[in-house]
C-alpha cells in the first residue's frame, strides 16, 4: 500500500511517500521544505509568513516526493494529512491541498494528529527494529512536552505534560538570549557538550561526571528542576526558563561575563534530568512497557544518551527515530495514517484543520 502524506502544521512543508508491506513501513521519499531561514530573522515562527510559504511550496514538493519515490498519483492508495494540532493557517494549507487531491482522484483520505505522527516516527526504524504498542512515549518539540501511554497504534493517553512552556520552546528562548540563532536546540546541544567537557575534563563520560564537578556545585549557577515535585508526571519549563533569565540578569548587573558553555550545560542537565526522572516514574507505573522518544527535542544527544540508561535500568528497550525523522516531516504522518486506515478511520470532504490538541488525559 502506497501512502502520500502531507505535513504543514508549523514551519516545515513536507510531502512523503511511504509503502506499507505486511506491517512494515518503508520511507520511499520524504521531502522537507524548511522555512527556518525565513523565521530566523524574527527569532521565532511568524504564522502568516508560514502559511504563505506552505502555499508556495506544497505543489512543488508533492511532485518531488512522487518523483523521488518513483510513483505517480495512480499508484497512491491513501492520502494522509496532519489535521491538528498546530498553527491553524499553516495546517489549512496541506489539509485543503490533500482534500482536493483525494477528491479529484478518488483516493481515500486519512487525517492524522501531529503528535501521533511524531510518535509514529518510532515505527520507521527499518530492519524490524521498530516500536510496538503498548509502550510509553515522550513527545518533545517546540510546542509539546508530554508523556503518553500508547495502548495501541491508534489509541494513546496523556499521563504527564508540561503545565506551561514546551521543552523545545524553552531551549529556543534561552538560546536566543545567549546568542544562539533560532531554532536554538541544536546549537544548545553542541554548546552544552562543550560545557560538560569543560566542567569534567572528559570528552566521553562527561554527563555522569558532571554532577560531581566544581561547575555543578557553583551556587551562582543553580537552577530549579522543571520536574514538578508533586507525584505527578508533569513539568514546568516556564519555571526553569524564568530562573535562567534571572540568573543571566544577575551576572549582567554584577558586570560578570557568564561562561555560556557552562551555563548551557547546567540548563540542559536540569532539563534532561527532569525528563529522565518522570520517564523513570512512568516506566515504574507501567512495568514492561518499552520507551519511545519523538519530536525535535528527541534529537538532543544528551537526552538520547540519558534515556538509553533509563530504559536499560528498567530492562526495556528505547526507540529513537533517526535524526532526520525527529523534526516535522510527512513520512511520520504517512506511518500513522497506515494504522488509522487499517482501523477504518477515514476522513471525507468535511475535514477541517484544528489548532487543538485532542489526545485525552488518562483517567
Ligand atoms: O518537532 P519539531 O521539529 O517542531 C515542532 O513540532 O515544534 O521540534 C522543533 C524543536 C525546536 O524547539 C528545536 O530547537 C528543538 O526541536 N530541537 C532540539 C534539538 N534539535 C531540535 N532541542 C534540543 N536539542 C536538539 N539537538
Ligand atoms: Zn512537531
Amino acid at each position: 500500500m502506497n501512502i502520500l502524506a502531507f505535513e504543514s502544521s508549523c514551519d516545515e512543508t513536507s510531502a512523503a511517500v511511504v509503502t506499507a508491506d505486511r506491517g512494515r513501513i518503508k520511507v520511499r521519499s520524504n521531502i522537507i521544505a524548511s522555512q527556518v531561514e525565513t523565521h530566523r530573522l524574527y527569532g521565532g515562527v511568524v504564522p502568516e509568513i508560514a502559511s504563505r510559504a506552505h502555499t508556495e511550496a506544497i505543489s512543488r514538493i508533492t511532485y518531488e516526493a512522487l518523483e523521488e519515490a518513483g510513483v505517480t498519483l495512480s499508484d497512491i492508495d491513501v492520502i494522509a494529512v496532519t489535521a491538528n494540532p498546530g498553527l491553524i493557517g499553516a495546517l489549512l494549507v496541506a489539509v485543503n491541498f490533500a482534500k482536493a487531491l483525494a477528491s479529484a482522484n478518488g483516493i481515500p483520505l486519512v487525517a492524522v494528529d501531529h503528535i501521533k505522527g511524531h510518535i509514529a516516527s518510532c515505527y520507521l526504524g527499518g530492519r524490524g527494529n521498530v516500536a510496538k504498542p503498548p509502550f510509553i512515549a515522550l513527545a518533545a518539540s517546540g510546542g509539546h512536552t508530554a508523556i503518553y501511554r500508547v495502548e495501541s497504534y491508534t489509541e494513546l493517553y496523556v499521563i504527564g505534560t508540561t503545565r506551561d512552556d514546551a521543552i523545545g520552546e524553552s531551549f529556543d528562548k534561552i538560546g536566543r538570549i545567549i546568542g544562539i540563532p533560532y531554532p536554538a536546540g541544536r546549537g544548545f546541544d553542541a554548546l552544552s557538550r562543550e560545557g560538560f567537557i569543560k566542567a569534567t575534563g572528559d570528552r566521553e563520560n562527561f554527563y555522569h561526571k558532571y554532577k560531581k564537578s566544581a561547575a555543578y556545585k557553583d551556587r551562582e549557577m543553580t537552577l530549579p528542576s522543571p520536574a514538578l515535585n508533586d507525584g505527578s508526571l508533569d513539568f514546568s519549563f516556564s519555571g526553569l526558563k524564568t530562573a535562567a533569565i534571572n540568573l543571566l540578569h544577575r551576572y549582567e548587573q554584577n558586570g560578570v561575563e557568564i561562561d555560556r558553555a557552562l551555563f548551557a550545560a547546567r540548563y540542559t542537565y536540569e532539563a534532561v534530568e527532569a525528563v529522565a526522572k518522570k520517564l523513570s516514574m512512568a516506566l515504574d507505573r507501567y512495568p514492561g512497557h518499552d520507551l519511545c522518544i519523538a519530536g525535535g527535542v528527541a534529537a538532543n544527544s544528551h537526552l538520547r544518551h540519558r534515556l538509553g540508561e533509563v530504559a536499560r535500568d528498567h530492562g526495556v528497550r528505547l526507540f529513537v527515530p533517526s535524526l532526520d525523522l525527529c523534526g516535522d516531516n510527512a513520512a511520520m504522518i504517512g506511518a500513522q495514517a497506515y494504522y488509522e486506515f487499517r482501523k477504518g478511520n477515514l476522513a471525507d470532504s468535511t475535514l477541517n484543520a484544528s489548532a487543538l490538541d485532542t489526545i485525552k488525559q488518562e483517567t
